[in-house]
């Protein structure tokens, strides 16, 4: 079925290159009326510029599109509540946010300064947090939102040098999984991506001729279908890119249940680690209280 998005219209953070761009084009495309935010630094936050942002909105206007530019940071409070407004105030409505603003600052970390730590948190997760608490009365009011939001690789299973950037990364996960329970009673879905495209940010890190054939554009078709209407499910983590798409899950491996009856001790532990660290048969939990359902299976049946 082909997925359209007419009359509905769709916010994308760091929209002004890479990934970004790349969304909100195939959106505008597909008859989403967009807001291009970009901040416009470089690649480690520093600085601003405004033609990023409104060359993309010029762009998807050429293409007879509909786009408005907006220059506010995602670490900015205020900024998150505006670039809502503009959507608004523009458009009407809001339908779809796409958290995807990013930095790096990667150093190793025994030589990682406040400054880097601060600056990685202030644009991936509190950036996440502004834009999102300023949509979240407007999804909750129209009974629909669909969300998509930005972790990495290195977030999931670690990357030398991004201590920051992995611990920033890793909280886009714990923020999904709250956010999926507290949306479903309003038709509000989270899932997050974890792409890989050559762009100016990998650029820093991949060779040449890596970042020119790892296109954005392999990665924009899952984060379309998950954000379009068609899309039902919430709370998933898919990685993209560089010819592949999958998903992935932190997972509750079976484990031991030893009881209450008697306090192990160390020793208990050390035997039985095999057991207690194995992975088979491991599942995906939907909320933490999960973790509870033996114990309080066993108090029920007291
Ligand atoms: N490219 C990859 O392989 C890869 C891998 C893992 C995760 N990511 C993540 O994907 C997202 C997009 O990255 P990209 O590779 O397209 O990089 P990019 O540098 O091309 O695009 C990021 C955009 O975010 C903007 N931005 C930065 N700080 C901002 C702020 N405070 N407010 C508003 N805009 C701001 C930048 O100006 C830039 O245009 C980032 O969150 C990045 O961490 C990318």
């Amino acid at each position: 079925m082909t997925i359209r998005f007419d009359g509905q219209v769709a916010l994308v953070t760091g929209a002004g290159a890479g990934l970004g761009r790349a969304y909100a084009i195939d959106l505008a495309q597909r008859g989403a009326r967009v807001v291009v935010n970009d901040l416009g630094g470089n690649p480690f936050g520093e600085g601003e510029d405004r033609a990023p942002a409104q060359k993309v909105a010029d762009e998807i206007k050429a293409m007879g599109g509909e786009a408005v530019a907006n220059f506010d940071s995602v670490s900015s409070y205020d900024g998150g509540f505006n670039m809502v407004k503009t959507a608004i105030d523009t458009f009407g409505r809001l339908d779809v946010v796409i958290c995807n603003a990013g930095i790096l600052r990667d150093v190793a970390f025994h030589n990682m300064s406040e400054a880097d730590w601060d600056a990685i948190f202030a644009v991936h997760a509190k950036g996440a947090f502004t834009v999102l608490r300023a949509a979240w009365p407007v999804f909750r009011q129209q009974g629909y939102g669909r969300v998509v939001l930005t972790t990495s690789s290195s977030g999931i299973y670690g990357q030398f040098g991004q201590a920051n950037y992995g611990a920033a990364k890793t909280a886009m996960l714990g923020l999904m999984n709250v956010l999926k329970q507290e949306g479903v009673k309003y038709n509000v879905n989270v899932n997050t991506l974890a792409p890989v495209a050559g762009t100016r940010l990998t650029a820093t890190v991949m060779p040449q001729e890596m970042v020119e054939k790892l296109k954005p554009e392999h990665v924009v078709p899952v984060v379309v279908y998950m954000v379009s209407n068609q899309c039902s499910d919430s709370g998933m983590v898919i990685e993209a890119g560089a010819g592949n798409f999958n998903r992935a899950a932190i997972v509750k491996g079976k484990g031991l249940q030893p009881g209450l009856d008697s306090v192990k001790d160390a020793e208990w532990v050390q035997a039985n680690w095999p057991a207690i660290t194995s992975l088979e048969g491991a599942v995906p939990m939907w909320r933490s209280g999960q973790t509870l359902e033996a114990f309080l299976a066993d108090r029920q049946q007291a």
